[in-house]
């Protein structure tokens, strides 16, 4: 299987099963220096972790990141960094009865359909559990970012019909309620109406916002590491992500040039913009502006509704999912969001140190 490393000098490969013995990530390119504990991508881990609410699967799993290799009296010692979360609590059973089913809104079929062969225990590497490793990595990025005054805010925009306007964004509410949403009154809305799909044993998706702020102007190259094509293809990959926007995104389509080219001003030394509807990138470059991105969320697949499907032999049947599912994937996808694109920025960012004769001059004169 081909496609489980990302990234071109900040890079991660990601490995396990959903019920294998464990999962976890490689990270090469980290610079030496950095300093790093497990309690650090713990405090990440944490933010995905099922069991934590009545809308989170009910699996009890520790999640607890073991740092193997590349850290040394907790800094990065600039050598592969090995990360491992050993897998606990799999009902392999839970599994039985859909092995030959293909499960609607799943990777079942089309795995089959490549390979010829499939570990049907919880969707193998399709499975939410595979962005452990993409999580422990984006702690390491963030973290790495931090020291360069690159700061993430990440949160639910919408559940469902239920969206919070910008106007009524409270960041200081993020952490306040189980579903990451920028305020808490909303976030009581969204939670009556899980309570419905739950009981009508359905399930819903939702958006994700990320804001990045202190990124410079002229982080990207220009044709096939455009920076937004970049996070658009790290967010894409997350299973159950179905769109990406940039800044206004599909909005932009309906507006007109004139209001949606953002005024540039100068201040002080500075070259700032009056709008952003660009999401801080102009031409696949950073424009120095706050850097804003949205991940649709699909419903989760596994519901317990009865579906129609086929078996692996063709023939047509129906399937009910009863194993432990989250009736929502967006609370626990909003740090996975923030990862992939702490993972993307850090890339682009140290791939932007050879761009210019002054910066190799200015390290190696
Ligand atoms: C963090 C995370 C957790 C997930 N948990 C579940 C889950 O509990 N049940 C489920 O059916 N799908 C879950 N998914 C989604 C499936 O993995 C995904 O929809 C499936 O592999 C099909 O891929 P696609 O939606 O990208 O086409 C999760 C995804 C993520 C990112």
């Amino acid at each position: 299987m081909a496609g489980s490393t990302y990234g071109n000098l900040f890079k991660i490969t990601t490995w396990g099963e959903s019920h294998g013995a464990a999962v976890g990530v490689v990270i090469d390119g980290c610079p030496a220096g950095l300093p790093l504990s497990e309690e650090d991508i713990q405090h990440y881990l944490n933010r995905r972790k099922p069991g934590q609410s009545r809308f989170t699967t009910a699996r009890q799993e520790a999640d607890q990141a073991e740092i193997l290799s590349g850290v040394f009296n907790e800094r990065t010692t600039g050598t592969p960094i090995s990360i491992l979360v050993k897998n606990q609590d799999q009902r392999s059973k839970d599994y039985g009865k859909i092995k030959d089913c293909y499960r609607p809104g799943h990777a079942d079929y089309t795995f089959d359909a490549k390979y010829g062969f499939r570990d049907y225990r919880g969707g193998g590497r399709s499975s939410g559990r595979e962005t452990i490793g993409r999580v422990a990595a984006g702690a390491v990025a963030a973290k790495l970012l931090r020291r360069l005054g690159i700061e993430f805010t990440t949160y639910t925009r919408s559940i469902g019909e239920i969206l919070v306007p910008e106007s009524e964004y409270d960041f200081s509410c993020i952490f306040e309620n189980e579903l990451y949403m920028p305020n808490n009154a909303y976030a009581e809305k969204a939670s009556a109406y899980l309570g419905e799909c739950i009981k009508s044993m359905d399930s819903s998706g939702g958006v994700i916002e990320c804001q990045i702020t202190g990124v410079p102007a002229g982080i990207g190259e220009p044709v096939f590491d455009k920076l937004d094509a970049a996070l658009s293809g790290g967010i894409m990959s997350i299973g159950a992500v179905k769109g990406v926007e940039i800044g206004d995104g599909f909005l932009a389509a309906a507006n007109v040039g004139s209001k949606n080219n953002d005024p540039f001003y100068s201040k002080g030394n500075h070259i700032l913009k009056k709008t952003n509807h660009s999401g801080g990138i102009l031409g696949g470059i950073s424009d120095g502006d706050t850097i804003l991105l949205r991940a649709a969320i699909k419903p989760t697949p596994s519901i317990a509704q009865e579906q129609e499907t086929v078996t692996s032999a063709g023939d047509n049947t129906t399937i009910s999912i009863t194993g432990r599912h989250d009736p929502v994937i967006v609370p626990r996808a909003v740090v996975v969001v923030e990862s992939m694109a702490a993972l993307t920025i850090a890339d682009l960012l140290m791939m932007n140190m050879s761009a210019r004769l002054d910066n190799l001059e200015r390290f190696y004169l």
